[in-house]
């Protein structure tokens, strides 16, 4: 990994500026005339806000979320299907870890299997975040996994098998319902010292849709929002 920063602010800055920081770096990888690949949170909404500023130049976007595309469109920014596209030359996108080689875990936001689909799509991931997500092993945020309705129990019971405590994410006291209308089961008590090995392991089990660890579509860049101005760690 090699790292390089901007200098530092004068002021100490929020976690919020520092996300908007890293948004507004995160334009020096959109390529002009081309479509970018946007990813889904409150680190990728400020990147938004900052893409809409350079809109004339950019065709548009493929879209990890329905909360992205009605960001996108509202701010006039044209929004395409993956289908439509054949290959995109970057993916933005936050995370909620990030480790040393550029392994992930997303999904903090329910968009994982989108946010997949369109980094597997795209030839260069450059993950926004603030240096809060930067972590040795990954694991210390709750691991969130796609999953098949029928399926929530018996994979809430593999994980049991790996030390994991596995539960169904609620919104408004009922199962939160994802853009492709599946569950999802955040897991804790996880060490991943092998994302690769984790992620096609659990890739595998019958009922997951998308586990949240992104090894196979890891990132190459991260803009990481520091108090000492955006370090920038090529994996
Ligand atoms: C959504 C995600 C987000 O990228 C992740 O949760 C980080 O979000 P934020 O920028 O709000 O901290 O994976 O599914």
């Amino acid at each position: 990994m090699t790292t390089s920063q901007t200098p530092a602010p004068t002021t100490v800055l929020s976690q919020d500026e520092l996300k908007t920081l890293v948004g507004q770096a995160a334009l020096q990888y959109v390529v002009p005339g081309e479509i970018v690949g946007v990813g889904t949170g409150s680190t990728v909404n400020k990147f938004i806000d900052a893409l809409a500023t350079i809109k004339d130049q950019i065709k548009g976007a493929v879209s990890s979320s329905l909360a992205s595309t009605e960001r996108l469109q509202a701010l006039g920014i044209k929004v395409f299907d993956s289908n439509e596209v054949n290959r995109l030359s970057v993916y933005i996108d936050g995370a909620d870890e990030i480790d040393g080689h550029g392994n992930m875990v997303k999904g903090g936001g329910a968009a994982l299997t989108r946010e997949k689909i369109v980094a597997a799509q795209s030839s260069k991931f450059v993950c926004i975040a603030d240096d809060s997500k930067l972590v040795q092993t990954l694991g210390k945020f709750p691991l969130p996994v796609e999953v098949i309705p029928m399926a929530t129990q018996r994979v809430i019971a593999q994980f049991a098998a790996k030390g994991g405590v596995g539960k169904v994410r609620l919104k408004d006291g009922k199962p939160l319902v994802t853009d492709n209308g599946q569950f999802i089961v955040d897991v804790t008590g996880l060490q991943i010292t092998d994302p690769l090995a984790f992620e096609a392991e659990v890739s595998q089990w019958p009922g997951v849709v998308t586990v949240g660890v992104f090894a196979f579509q890891r990132a190459q860049v991260c803009l990481l929002g520091t108090t000492s101005g955006v370090k920038t760690l090529i994996f």
